[in-house]
């Protein structure tokens, strides 16, 4: 069978390369790809969001199955037109996408279905919003409702930051038509970890827990960034803990969408915050996390393409996902400058012997291949992720790996891991 993986970050690298080591693959395709993607697969220049192209590709190559990598191509009904065409995809259709594609349809199911979330509000008139802000009193959090590429979302401390918030989304439209509608919501406190699980609409299969690294620095200081790192599992959601809070927050969404008609399938993708008051969720993705997907994918001991294509028909069977028991870890290398601007095109050494480390794998993501060599392209360049019986073991591992490869005024956090391991220490003690 032959499979179209869309996108072009390290998720897909990862995507890419655990289907293509399944004997049931004949050949993975890449849309648009990278440099990693090159490597495991065959880059075709069509944009993940062009749809009509996409699916000319899917129908030219008569591939088996659509695997959507990011969400905008959902949002925009990818999985609808492979619907259309009788062909299997990965991924939910565009009313389900909404759960990622607009914050205030995301909370009000979220009501519905009883899921634990911060009290919120939901504005189309920026006075009523300032009213809102200026009644509940600060520290409050201001979300443009549509996909703002992570960056719609602004933790105000102040009453003053939260009403600027809402004149750069809704008069000086800042994140255009995305911030026509606004949530207002509560800040919560707490610690955050993502909880992926594989659904076919109505049963699902859930991933081991991942945290995130997404400020751009050390400590979590600095601008947000798409993530720098990430591991899995996370001592803060613990296996004992996964079927409680699969029951608070995956099948709930699971059965009020379908009730709705529009059954989940792909993997749904749960932001959770560890309040005081227990976890509450902060977010829904309808799609693998970037850079969660890697350290998940370096875990999964099971048959991907098996599992995705039950999730597409409607035969998801739990049994079938089967993971190593060790933790692995994504160490994101970015381009000087990122998440702001940044240069392009300077030349990555080191990726053999970085990749030669048993235990190993370096993911491409902001890179291409150009007369033989490979150079950046992106901000988020490379995802070093590695297995250790330990978290601090992957950790040690990744980072000498890390040593190992980079280009010109390249940079990465130092402390990814360390939330997991300083709780697993506490743990112990
Ligand atoms: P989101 O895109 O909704 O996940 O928001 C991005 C980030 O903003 C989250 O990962 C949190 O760090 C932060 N955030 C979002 N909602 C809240 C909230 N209600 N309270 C505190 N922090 C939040
Ligand atoms: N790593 C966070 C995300 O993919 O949204």
């Amino acid at each position: 069978m032959k499979v179209l993986v869309i996108g072009s970050g390290g998720r897909e690298h990862a995507l890419c390369w655990k289907l293509s080591q399944n004997p049931g693959v004949e050949a993975v395709i890449a849309a648009p790809g990278n440099g990693g993607t090159a490597e495991v697969a065959r880059n075709v220049s069509v944009k993940d969001d062009d749809i009509q192209g996409l699916m000319a590709l899917a129908k030219a190559e008569g591939v088996g199955l659509v695997v959507v990598g990011p969400e905008a191509p959902l949002v925009l009904g990818m999985a609808d037109a492979c619907a259309k065409e009788g062909i299997p995809c990965f991924g939910p259709d565009a009313f389900a996408a909404q759960l990622e594609g607009s914050k205030a349809f995301a909370k009000n199911i979220m009501r519905e279905a009883g899921v634990p979330t911060a009290a919120f509000g939901v504005f189309t008139d920026v006075e009523a919003a300032k009213a809102y802000v200026k009644a509940h009193g600060a520290p409050l959090v201001v979300k443009a409702d549509g996909l703002a590429a992570g960056k719609g979302v602004v933790v105000a401390k102040t009453v003053e930051e939260a009403l600027e918030a809402l004149d750069d989304m809704m008069v000086k439209k800042s994140f255009g038509a995305a911030g026509t509608t606004v949530v207002v919501e509560d800040a919560l406190q707490g610690e955050e970890a993502s909880f992926l699980a594989f659904c076919d609409g109505e049963h699902f299969a859930l991933l081991p827990s991942a945290q995130d690294h997404k400020a751009v620095g050390e400590g979590d200081t600095g601008p947000n960034t798409g993530g720098m790192g990430a591991y899995s599992p996370a001592p803060v959601l613990p296996q004992e803990k996964y079927a409680e809070t699969a029951e608070l927050c995956i099948r709930p969404i699971l059965k009020r969408l379908a009730e709705l008609g529009h059954p989940f399938k792909g993997v749904l993708y749960a932001g959770l915050m560890f309040t005081p008051s227990g976890p509450m969720v902060l977010e829904y993705n309808v799609r693998f996390g970037d850079p969660e997907c890697q350290p998940l994918l370096m875990r999964l001991d099971a048959d991907l393409l098996g599992i995705m294509l039950a999730c597409a028909r409607g035969e998801l069977d739990p049994g079938m996902l089967r993971l190593r028991q060790e933790t692995a870890l994504c160490v994101v290398i970015a381009a000087p400058g990122y998440p702001g601007g940044y240069p392009k095109g300077m030349e990555i050494t080191g990726l053999a012997e970085a990749d030669a480390l048993p235990g190993v794998k370096v993911f491409q993501a902001g890179t291409k291949v150009d007369g033989g060599k490979t150079v950046s392209s992106g901000g988020r360049v490379l995802g070093v992720t590695a297995l250790g019986a330990t978290l601090a073991e992957a950790k040690k591992l990744a980072y000498e790996a890390v040593a190992k490869v980079g280009f010109e005024g390249c940079f990465f956090r130092r402390d990814i891991g360390d939330k997991g391991i300083i709780r697993s220490q506490a743990g112990r003690s």
